[in-house]
Formats: C-alpha cells, structure tokens, sequence
C-alpha cells in the first residue's frame, strides 16, 4: 500500500511507526510545520495536502490534523478516490458530518475512523461477555490531567472554532464511543458541562457529566481537572453480575478475567495499545476488498452523541 500522513504532531508519529512497522510504504508526509518533518527520511514531504494528495498516487491517507481540519481534508480525499483513515473526532459540527457521509457515499474509496479502544482485549472481552445480557446500569469514568502547559503545546487546543470542545469531544469521545458500542446507542441525552479549572485559559469545557437514555441507559463523567491521569474505567450490572473494565484489565465481581495479553502500546500508555491493531485491519480490509467497520456512519456514532451533549445544556435533546 502507498501512504501517506497529514499532519505529524503527537499522533501522526504514532501512525507513522505502525506504518513502518508493518511494512506499508510511506511515500509522502504533509505538515504545514516542516520541522515537524525534519526527522524523517526517505520521504517526499508536502506543505499542502491538497498538492500531495494530486501528485502523489496513494492507495491510503491518514488524516491526524488539528479537529477543524479533518472534514475537509477527508471529503477531499475521498473525491480524489483515496483510501482514508481518520483520527477522531471525525468532524466537529452536524453540518460537516452529513457532508462526509456524503462524500463516503459517492466515493469509490474507504473511510474509517479511529476509535482503536474497541481494539483493547478489555472492551473485546466486554462487548462478548454482554452480549444478549440485560445491562442494568452501565458508566463511564475519565479523570485525566491536562493542565495549561498541553492546552498551549498546539494553538488549536482549548479553542471552539478549532477543537469543536474540550474533554468530551477530545478524550472522553473513546469511552463514549465504547459505551454507545457495547451497551447500543442512546436515543437522548441530559448533560452538563463546565469549565472547573481553567477559566481564562480554554473557551471550552474540561468537565462533564451526562445521562444517556435509550433501550439501555448509562452515563458518563470526565475530567481533564484530575491531578494526574488515572485508568478510564467502564462499569456494568448485568444480571447480577457487576463487570469493571480499564483499559488493560477486566473483571467480573471482583475478579480479575484473565485477558490475553494486550497488544503493545504506542504513545503514551492511556491511549491503549491499539493503534497497531486498528489499522493493520484497515489496510487488511483495503488490500482484499472488504468493508472496514468502524466506517463514517459508526464512526459518527459517538459524534452525534457528544455534540446533543453540548446542545443538552441541562435538559433532555434528542440525539
Ligand atoms: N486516537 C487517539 O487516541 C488520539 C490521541 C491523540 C490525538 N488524537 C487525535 O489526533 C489528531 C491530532 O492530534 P495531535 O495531538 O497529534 O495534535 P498535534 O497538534 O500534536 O498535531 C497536529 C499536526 O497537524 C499539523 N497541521 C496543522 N494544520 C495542518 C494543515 N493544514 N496541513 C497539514 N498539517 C497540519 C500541525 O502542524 C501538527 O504537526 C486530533 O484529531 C486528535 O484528537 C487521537
């Protein structure tokens, strides 16, 4: 496969030493910051990924820009014909997600979307264990450290226009997507959300609560206000039976499952290691012709859900 990465800051470097490692050929980087570029050889490089994606003939691109950026660079891509693998969120408005879908429709190419968490043993073991189970309640906990020195690290973070939120369309967005997969999509949602620490610093919220109502109901708390990152953990009663998931552990009443062995991560460890895991089954899918899973629709899922939490504001919307 001939690939290529938009953008190489904290996650396209993840990306790119999969792609080496699973012995994909980059042909061609693309960073509007070529120092971020300096450290790679053997390489084309771009400024403008709408150059690169013209010349270059690519069989897949991987779009880890900045939240703002990623609906226009997908659409492009998936116009030219091009395979692309997007980092979430895939977009950060109702009106760019109908337009993607859109595009992935009239494509000829694939469009996946990277919510690689589904790829833990801990959530495989999960979906399985409660499969055809009735959930009676189920939640989500993320207490993580972002304090003002990671919201200055990129000029798109902490901002509305360019992030498109906080901690709930950021970090939470995976646990989210986790519960809305295992337990099934949630038809409305009652959220709140605030900015506790860092007031001055963000326009957008580092703290979230919020129910979501459907056939099965959970909820959700995240913070970016927590003193250091702690293990995001998923909570289910399911007939009697009380299952805690972390990223790397499962447990059932107390009991450790003994999952296999988890994949290796890359990057730091609370992303979880399944990166390597997530796209070596879509260049699998794009190499024999089948249909990637986590496509623009279900990758939306979680989308949707968090952007009728921001609409919620307190009151029950409809997702
Ligand atoms: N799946 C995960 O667990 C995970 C983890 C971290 C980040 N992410 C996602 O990856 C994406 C990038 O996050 P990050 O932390 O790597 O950000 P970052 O700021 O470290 O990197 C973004 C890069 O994009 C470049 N860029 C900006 N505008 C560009 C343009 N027009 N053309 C080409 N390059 C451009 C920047 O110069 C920078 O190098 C976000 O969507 C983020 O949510 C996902």
């Amino acid at each position: 496969m001939k690939s290529a990465i938009i953008g190489l800051g904290v996650i396209g470097k993840v990306h790119y030493e999969v792609l080496r490692s699973e012995g994909e050929d980059i042909v061609a980087l693309c960073d509007v910051d070529f120092d971020k570029l300096g450290e790679y050889e053997d390489v084309k490089k771009y400024y403008d990924y709408k150059t690169m994606l013209d010349v270059e003939k690519l069989d897949v691109v991987h779009v880890c820009t900045p939240h703002y950026l990623h609906a226009e660079m997908v659409i492009y891509a998936l116009q030219k014909g091009v395979n692309v693998l997007c980092e979430k969120p895939l977009c950060i408005n109702e009106k760019e997600i109908e337009n993607i879908l859109a595009a992935e429709k009239a494509s000829s190419a694939q469009l996946g979307v990277c919510f690689q968490n589904r790829y833990n043993n801990s959530s495989i073991f999960a979906k399985e264990y409660l499969k055809g189970k009735k959930i009676e309640s189920a939640s989500g906990t993320l207490k993580w450290h972002r304090d003002e020195a990671y919201y200055k690290s990129a000029p798109w973070r902490g901002k509305l226009a360019t992030e498109g939120g906080g901690v709930l369309i950021n970090q939470a967005i995976h646990t989210l997507d986790l519960l809305c997969w295992i337990v099934g999509m949630p038809k409305e949602v009652e959220g709140v959300t605030s900015n506790v620490s860092l007031k001055g610093v963000i326009e957008v919220e580092d703290t979230v609560k919020a129910t979501y109502f459907g056939e099965q109901d959970f909820s959700l708390f995240a913070t970016n206000t927590s003193c250091q990152d702690m293990p995001i953990e998923l909570r289910f009663l399911a007939e009697n039976e009380q299952i805690v998931i972390t990223p790397d552990s499962a447990e059932i009443n107390g009991k450790t499952v003994d999952l296999d062995k988890a994949p290796k991560s890359l990057g730091k460890a609370s992303y979880g290691g399944g990166h390597r895991a997530l796209i070596h089954d879509f260049y699998d899918c794009v190499k024999n012709g089948k249909k990637f899973w986590i496509d623009g629709e279900e990758g939306v899922k979680a989308l949707r859900a968090v952007l009728a939490t921001y609409h919620s504001n307190g009151k029950r919307f409809e997702i």
